[in-house]
């Protein structure tokens, strides 16, 4: 058996890990061989992007944040962003991948990525490759799986960062507003904000008004208190209003989506009318992507590395692994095409409330 591996979308915190389990796994118990893809679907786009993908190539990357592999967010096999004539247009390249696939003689192709790497990936089986996906982003938005590596770790960084911010906002009896990753999904603004312990979590589920916050902003300041930390969602936005777009999706070649981001500004600005508070903007940005993974983020990206060789081996192409309930299994890739949102009547929404934390609702 041999098997084309890349990792696609954004980068996250575990990939490397998978990667050693799945080449550690396969060669060790199963003699399978690898070939490792450069830059996401880039590498079967263009030549000469591939490296192999051995024992001594994982050795020491557990601990490593990245992908040995690289990783592109535009290079979509089938709306590959190409120059002609002095203007960049998207070409469908499925052809191409399928000839380097041959061409590779590879058997199958495991792609880690998250929910774009896996559509594509979805579409590449209707093409008859046999694929197998492994979920990944720190938003923790995959539908099909109850946890995505990296998403522990990123949710260390949010906390570690609203500690940090406490200590000053109290000394400058400041409110201090952290914008938080996560898309359209606010899973780590959530649990960050829990971790940390925001007076506010703001989330893309739940338009907020700017009212019902300045109302508790004053009861926080009118108490022994006086300062505020509000976690805010890079997808959130006011009720009525709309969310903030660093970069839209058509100045992005290849890329298809909007890129996020300044939904702490346009708070602090709608807020900063009503209170004689100073208010301060932190962006997390991608500290929240880099570094290392958690032990427990090693752990999962392990077992799913791991598992995707079960899929491999049963030939559940088409596939994905997944965690659900606290057990590893598989679902169709194309579950994971499905956005996964916080529930609002949920359990962690639920104890967040009842702890005195807003959701500016
Ligand atoms: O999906 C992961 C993520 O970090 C999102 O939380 C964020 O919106 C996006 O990627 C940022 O993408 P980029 O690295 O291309 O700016």
């Amino acid at each position: 058996m041999k098997l084309g591996v890349l990792t696609g979308g954004g980068d996250c915190p575990g990939l490397n890990a998978v990667l050693r389990a799945l080449v550690r796994r396969g060669v060790l118990e199963l003699g399978y061989e690898f070939v490792g893809i450069l830059n996401g679907y880039e590498g079967l786009i263009l030549p000469e992007l591939t490296m192999p993908l051995g024992l001594n190539e994982v050795r020491g990357i557990l601990p490593k944040g990245g992908t040995i592999l690289g990783t592109s967010n535009k290079a979509n096999p089938f709306a590959y962003p190409v120059r002609e004539g002095g203007k960049l247009v998207n070409k469908d390249m499925s052809e191409v991948v399928l000839k380097r696939i041959k061409a590779l003689k590879l058997d199958g192709l495991v792609c880690i990525g998250g929910d774009g790497t896996l559509t594509m990936a979805h579409q590449l089986s209707e093409r008859g490759v046999n694929v197998v996906g492994c979920p990944k982003t720190i938003d923790n938005d995959l539908s099909g799986t109850d946890q995505t590596f990296g998403f522990d770790a990123a949710v260390n960084v949010v906390a570690e960062a609203i500690d940090r911010l406490h200590t000053t906002a109290e000394a400058h009896q400041r409110v201090m507003v952290v914008e938080i990753m996560g898309r359209n999904a606010g899973f780590l603004t959530l649990d960050g904000g829990l971790a940390g312990g925001a007076d506010f979590i703001l989330i893309p589920e739940a338009p907020y008004s700017v009212e019902v916050m300045v109302a508790r902003l004053q009861e926080l300041y009118e108490t022994k208190k006086k300062f505020a930390i509000v976690a805010i969602s890079e997808g959130a936005f006011p009720a009525g209003g709309a969310q903030a777009v660093a970069q839209g999706a058509d100045e992005i070649p290849g890329r298809g989506v909007v890129r996020l981001g300044g939904s702490g500004k346009v708070l602090a600005d709608l807020l900063a009318p009503h209170l004689e508070a100073e208010i301060r903007v932190t962006v997390l940005g991608h500290l929240q992507r880099g570094g290392s993974p958690s032990p427990s983020d090693r752990v999962l990206a392990t077992m799913y590395g791991s598992m995707v060789l079960d899929l491999v081996r049963d030939g559940k192409w088409d596939h994905m692994v997944c965690l659900r309930d606290g057990k590893l299994g598989f679902t169709t890739l194309s579950e994971s095409r499905k956005e996964r949102h916080v529930d609002l009547n949920g359990d962690k929404v639920r104890l967040a409330k009842s702890i005195g934390i807003s959701f500016g609702v």
